[in-house]
Formats: C-alpha cells, structure tokens, sequence
C-alpha cells in the first residue's frame, strides 16, 4: 500500500491483532509489553510479541516475531503491506531502528501504525528509514 493512509477496516483489523500478540510477551525485565500485526499483499495477517531473554540483547522485538512468524508460513515472497505496533503502556512507540530494516527488507513500500509522541501515525517505512540497506 503505497498510501499512508490504512483504510479503517485494515487498521481495526491490524490493533486487534497486535493487542491480543501483545498478551503473550515475555517480557519480564523491561515489563514493556509489545504486539505487533502486519497484513501481507496477499491478504494474510500476522501477529507477535517481544521475546526477552536475561542475556538483554537476544530480545526479540515485536515487530521481528511477527515477520519472521509470516516468512515462516508464507516462505520469502511474503510482502508486508502494513504493520501495527502496541504496547502495555500506551507510550509512543514506534519500531526500532533493526526492526524498521527488517519491515524495509520485506515490505519496500509497507505503511506502519504506531504511536507517536502525541498522536496514532501512519507514515510509509521508506520516511521511518529512509535509504534502507539493500543487497540486491
Ligand atoms: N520493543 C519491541 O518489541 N518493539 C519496539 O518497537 C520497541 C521495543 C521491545 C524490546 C524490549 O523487549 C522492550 O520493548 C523494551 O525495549
């Protein structure tokens, strides 16, 4: 979806989603809870949640769970058109700098909804990262 507006439906669709993924994180260091949901072009929908461990840097962030979870499924062609992010304590979240490389690599045109500093956003990944890394 190159717009970066969600129609309402994809974006009610997506936050219901995230918020039960959100449910199950692991995250008993931070105690910051996050779901993520993203919709691939073909129309499929996929959840997860962070994954912390007590060696702080294998986390897992939300947003990865969910790509990984539909790459999983779907196999390397899976296209992300959109991808939603929430958490446990309604702060402004938006995905980090790894995640938005990995949301680049397998959706160059994905729109992402998150929470920004004072309002729900909806931007294109190419604005959240622009000049992803590409190999090929
Ligand atoms: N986290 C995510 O899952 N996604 C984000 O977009 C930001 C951060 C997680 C990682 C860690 O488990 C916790 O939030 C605190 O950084």
């Amino acid at each position: 979806m190159a717009s970066e507006k969600l129609p309402g439906i994809v974006r009610r669709r997506l936050l219901q989603a995230a918020r039960a993924a959100m449910k199950q994180a692991y995250a008993p260091y931070s105690h910051f809870k996050v779901g993520a949901a993203l919709l691939t072009v073909s129309g499929d929908i996929f959840s997860g949640c962070n994954v912390e461990n007590a060696s702080y840097g294998l986390t897992n962030c939300a947003e990865r769970t969910a790509i990984f979870t539909a790459v999983g499924e779907l196999g390397p062609k899976m296209i992300i058109e959109a991808i939603a992010v929430v958490n446990n304590q309604r702060l402004p979240c938006s995905p980090c700098g790894a995640c938005r490389q990995v949301i680049f690599e397998f959706g160059p045109e994905a729109t992402v909804l998150f929470q920004g500093l004072n309002a729900w956003k909806t931007l294109p990944i190419t604005e959240l990262l622009p000049e992803g890394f590409r190999l090929q």
